[in-house]
């Protein structure tokens, strides 16, 4: 536990180490979360998210910065260093840290990462920057990956399939994303769950579209400790758009369920929620780790499990997890590129790579396929991606269309969605939300 909490060096030393590992490939959730668990003050964890954010959306630009400044790159040791100037850069002129003690205090953790040698580059590097800022400020204007805050290949695919929307995209992704809550339904009403928002001293707004009706939207995000009954599970964090799962689902009592791709238990938590009345429900992901979580979840929810069978198994694979009954209701949250959570998970546009979409077009398409024979005749399966490729959207579902018979596409009228030959896509941003595609199948 760091002693320091107020201490803006020991944040800024934290700040570096995990922006360095998320540099060396490693997933941002995984790394903030913990390194936030170290600072006891909740006002140094926010800090400490706030600084890392900014930095890995900002280092397209502060790491091509840092190819101005630098006569020859830093050697792939000293990553902890070109994390520390990264956030150095990211702090001053992003987040309007003052200049001279983000200087000292990154100088100061360049020498505690072990790298005392680097110290005077790493002072001479910042002092650079804040004299000749208005120049290279304008060089990199003129570079529009740095521009931009997204790598070209990703720029180009959104320039293809989002002509008209490909700007708002981007800015959505370099933007603040609101904090969105679901209420328990199975405990609370929204309205009541707002009251009791409202006497802790929190302001709510409620979506326009009726079917989101236990979501509430936070203009800024809080820590969950201080959201009233969050412990006793009157509450869970689900962004908008998520939350039309369950309702587009809508699965009703008595029937059985699949939720193909659970962890870590959202959408499950949430369709128990809305219908508590289900025959039963099968929650299925390839990951034990994950899968854990959703009993979890659903324990601090106080939702009944006797009806709920957690699966580790992999979804394009039903012969070796599936009992014979068919489902009522499938729900199918494919992994994606999670382009349509850009501004949450900032790390997504340094870690993928353009070779990686047709991979995941490829596992989408194969668990579509190898679920639809568990679907009852009559029944429905919700494709779900957090991706706003149309190569994850509606190609996987046009390409399944076209060779299952027995399927078809119902109509999905979204408020503000984009609407497609097959399926529906929010764009992120649209209502404060994420980035969702979204196809409701039926089974004749
Ligand atoms: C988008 S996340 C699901 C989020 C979850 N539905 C929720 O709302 O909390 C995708 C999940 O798919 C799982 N997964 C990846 N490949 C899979 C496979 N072949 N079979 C089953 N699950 C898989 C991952 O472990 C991950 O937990």
């Amino acid at each position: 536990m760091a002693t320091a909490d107020t201490d803006s060096g020991a944040l800024r030393l934290a700040a570096a180490r995990v922006v360095a590992e998320v540099f060396g490939g490693r997933s941002l959730k995984a790394v903030l979360g913990p390194a936030e668990q170290a600072f006891a003050e909740p006002r140094a964890r926010a800090s400490l998210h706030a600084v890392v954010l900014a930095a890995v959306r900002g280092s397209l630009r502060w790491r091509a910065a840092l190819a101005r400044l630098l006569a020859r790159p830093l050697p792939a040791r000293a990553r902890a260093v070109e994390a520390a100037l990264v956030c150095a850069l990211s702090q001053i002129e992003d987040l309007g840290a003052p200049a001279h003690a983000v200087v000292n205090d990154t100088v100061a953790a360049v020498r505690a990462l072990g790298q005392p040698g680097l110290a005077g580059l790493a002072n001479a590097v910042l002092r650079r920057w804040l004299r000749e800022r208005e120049a290279l400020l304008a060089a990199l204007e003129a570079d529009e990956v740095a521009r931009l805050l997204h790598p070209a290949w990703l720029l180009e695919r959104l320039r293809a399939d989002w002509p008209g929307h490909w700007q708002e995209i981007v800015a959505a992704g370099n933007g603040p994303a609101p904090m969105w809550l679901r209420g328990n339904a199975a405990r609370i009403g929204r309205d009541d769950y707002r009251a009791r928002l409202a006497a802790a001293g929190i302001a709510a707004a409620v979506p326009g579209d009726a079917r989101l009706d236990q979501a509430l939207r936070l203009e800024t995000a809080l820590p969950v400790a201080r959201l009233p009954g969050f412990a006793e599970g009157l509450v869970s964090v689900q962004d908008g758009a998520a939350q039309y799962a369950a309702a587009l689902l809508d699965a009703g009592a008595g029937q059985h369920v699949l939720d193909a791709c659970a962890a870590p238990g959202g959408k499950t938590a949430h369709l128990l929620e809305r219908q508590p009345g289900l025959a039963g429900l099968v929650a299925l992901d390839k990951d034990p780790a994950r899968l854990a979580r959703i009993d979890a979840g659903l324990a601090r929810l106080q939702l009944a499990r006797d009806r709920v069978r957690c699966l580790a198994g992999d979804a394009g694979d039903p012969a070796a997890w599936w009992d014979g009954r068919r489902f009522d209701r499938i729900l199918l949250d494919a992994p994606c590129s999670a382009t349509g959570i850009g501004r949450r998970q900032p790390d997504v546009r340094l870690h993928r790579r353009a070779a990686d979409i047709p991979v995941l077009a490829a596992g989408q398409a194969r668990m579509l396929a190898a679920l639809w024979p568990l679907l009852a005749p009559g029944g429905r399966l919700l494709y779900a991606v957090c991706s706003v490729l149309r190569e994850e959207g509606e190609a996987v579902v046009s390409g399944f269309l076209a060779r299952q018979d027995d399927a078809r596409a119902l109509p999905l009228d979204l408020p503000g969605g984009q609407p497609l030959a097959a399926g529906v896509q929010l764009l992120p941003g649209n209502e404060g939300m994420d980035g969702f595609y979204y196809a409701l199948l039926e089974r004749q």
